[in-house]
């Protein structure tokens, strides 16, 4: 009974402090997009608000300390317009500065504000996934190079052998709508070989960069049949679900109203012709800029 009471204490509190608003999703260009698609098919009745740092993206190749100050700024500007929760749908950013503004930013932000990334729902997935215990990881340089995808995933399946590849031109192939291109066939063909050729026992294959789904169709035509390639979006949108669920003092100030609101640092007319690929539908976007 006394243990009932102080749960709805708490709850009162926090819905207190917190005034409900959109949940926010970030990327540095619009890659987070197709997360954000995921989310909004399985959760469609909350209200979004995605920014792509556009200007400045590629992160992939950016030191730590960049990736975190500009990664701060994003999360920052999502507070702003009245985010209370902030999925970070970049790898990138995920990998670099996900811990530093959860332990050491949010305590002094905003002790009920919430971050959360996309590599931790992903590993979760990946110990049902694959058969030989060989996945292979792919991402943009820095993803790879902080090996947070080995240490997360051997923290919960210690029989699984990793093995990374940076792919630095994949970001700039989907940033500059050259997907399709005959071009990008030998960067995506180059990078398949090489994993391949590190670890030929590879049955899994995760898509560690958001970006990355939109290359599906040529990376799935230079691979084995029998090697599932795995895009997160779906697995960050059942986790983010879930999370919901557990923590129904967030879920309370999250609004539900099925509108999303789109930022970008670029120039919005840019931004709402490529996003239109991403999600299949014409959308307003407004221009900020972050410091
Ligand atoms: N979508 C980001 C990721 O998942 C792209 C990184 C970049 O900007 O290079 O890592």
């Amino acid at each position: 009974m006394l243990s009932l009471h102080r749960k709805h204490f708490y709850i009162i509190n926090y819905t207190i402090m917190l005034k409900p608003g959109p949940i926010g999703v970030f990327d540095s260009g619009y890659g987070g997009l197709t997360i954000l698609s995921e989310i909004q098919t399985l959760m469609p009745e909350y209200d979004y608000c995605y920014l792509g740092d556009n200007s400045r993206a590629p992160y992939g190749s950016r030191s730590f300390d960049v990736v975190y100050q500009f990664t701060r700024q994003s999360v920052m500007a999502l507070f702003e317009r009245g985010c209370n929760l902030v999925i970070l749908a970049c790898n990138t950013a995920s990998a670099k500065a996900l811990r530093t503004i959860q332990q050491k930013d949010l305590p002094d932000i905003n002790h009920s504000k919430r971050v959360l990334g996309v590599i931790r729902p992903t590993v979760e997935a990946i110990g049902e996934l694959t058969k030989s215990r060989h996945v292979g990881v792919l991402g943009t340089v820095g993803t790879i190079q902080s090996e947070s995808y080995p240490l997360e995933i051997n923290k919960l399946y210690p029989d699984i052998k990793v093995t990374g590849e940076a792919c630095p031109m994949w970001v700039p192939l989907v940033e500059n709508r050259e997907y399709d291109s005959e071009g990008a066939d030998y960067f995506i063909k180059d990078k398949l070989n090489n994993i391949l050729s590190k670890d030929p026992q590879i049955d899994t294959l995760i898509l560690g960069c958001t970006h990355y789904p939109l290359l599906l169709n040529k990376i799935k035509q230079y691979l084995p049949q029998t090697i599932q390639v795995i895009s997160q979006g779906e697995y960050v949108a059942r986790s983010l679900k879930d999370y919901l669920r557990r923590h129904v003092e967030m879920d309370m100030v999250c609004t539900k109203n099925g509108k999303t609101k789109y930022f970008t640092t670029e120039y919005p007319k840019k931004f709402s012709e490529s996003a239109t690929i991403f999600l299949k539908k014409e959308i307003e976007v407004e221009r900020i800029d972050l410091e």
